[in-house]
């Protein structure tokens, strides 16, 4: 199996034969002025409409090194598209997204406003791996392929390097033996956790994960949940939008309710889900399982 490098500590891995060795591995830690309490994602005051509709109405996130965020909420009330102006796949319109210290520059305002920078985008999307509720997998290409598509295509990584690792990954998720299989042949259990492979491949510093298990069967749903939560174990940074609040509650330091576009109610989650302090997430909570 293999282990996930802890994160480097930036007053130790200034210089030396660690800091060449972990810049030939990743190729990500060049930037090792960031301090190891600079959180990996910050969001303030986040605006975002499609057309008319303003769907989310100054959000703040934040997502320390390390940690795990559970997002919560009905449907509709912007989980999705608060990942996805995260890391880029959707514009916003206000307010600033802040990525290991460096906020994204941006061009124009309102709904002109995009990023300015595509080499920043790029390097902050691929830092920013997202798993879907439908695993998105490219049919045409096999299990290995898929998970080395992206460090190989966007990432200019070594194709053999990227090999190994994807190989590594996949065992890690359980699924070494289908590394020739087509998505088609796996279940949906495995087609999931292929697409956390297929995450991890690009070793980001953070991973977004949008209802990873919502589209699984109760027994399916369990093999991803296990590797969810050995990620967490791992002291992986990442943010979990999830209707299981055994979940949120198991895996998460933080959880963040967001009700119609704001955060009504956010704290650890023994308070959120123990004491509730607002009547929407009282509602909230007693329309869906008990964590
Ligand atoms: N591409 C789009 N164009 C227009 N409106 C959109 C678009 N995507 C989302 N919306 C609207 O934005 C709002 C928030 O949607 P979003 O998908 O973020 O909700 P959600 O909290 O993820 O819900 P769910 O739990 O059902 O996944 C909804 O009213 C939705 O209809
Ligand atoms: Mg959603």
């Amino acid at each position: 199996m293999l282990v996930y490098p802890t994160e480097p500590d930036s007053l130790t891995l200034q210089s030396g034969p660690i800091h060449a060795l972990l810049r030939g591995r990743r190729g990500l830690w060049e930037d090792l002025h960031v301090s190891a309490t600079t959180p990996v994602i910050e969001i303030r005051d986040l605006h975002k409409s499609y057309g008319e509709l303003e769907v989310l109405k100054g959000v703040d996130l934040v997502a320390e090194r390390g940690h795990v965020v559970a997002l919560i909420g009905s449907s509709g009330s912007g989980k999705s598209t608060l990942l996805r102006c995260a890391n880029l796949l959707e514009d916003s319109q206000q307010g600033e997204i802040v990525f290991e210290g460096e906020p994204i520059a941006w061009r124009g305002a309102g709904l002109n406003r995009h990023p300015a920078n595509r080499a920043q985008v790029t390097r902050i999307r691929t830092n920013l791996s997202m798993v879907f509720q439908q695993f998105n997998l490219w049919a045409h290409m096999t299990i290995l392929e898929n998970v080395m598509e992206a460090p190989v295509t966007v990432m200019g990584r070594d194709k053999a390097e990227v090999e190994q690792a994807a190989r590594g990954y996949l065992a890690k998720v359980g699924i070494g033996d289908k590394c020739d299989g087509y998505p088609a042949q796996l279940s949906g259990g495995q087609q999931q956790r292929a697409a956390i492979a297929r995450a991890l491949c690009m070793e980001p510093r953070a991973l977004l994960f949008d209802e990873p298990t919502s589209a699984l069967d109760p027994e399916l749903e369990q093999e991803v949940i296990k590797v969810i939560k050995d990620l967490a174990s791992e002291g992986r940074t990442m943010i979990i939008v999830t209707h299981d609040m055994r979940l949120a509650a198991d895996v998460s330091e933080h959880v963040v309710f967001l009700h119609q576009g704001k955060v009504e109610e956010e704290g650890p989650p023994d308070r959120v889900f123990g004491n509730p302090q607002t009547d929407r997430l009282r509602q909230f909570l007693s329309a869906t399982a008990p964590a």
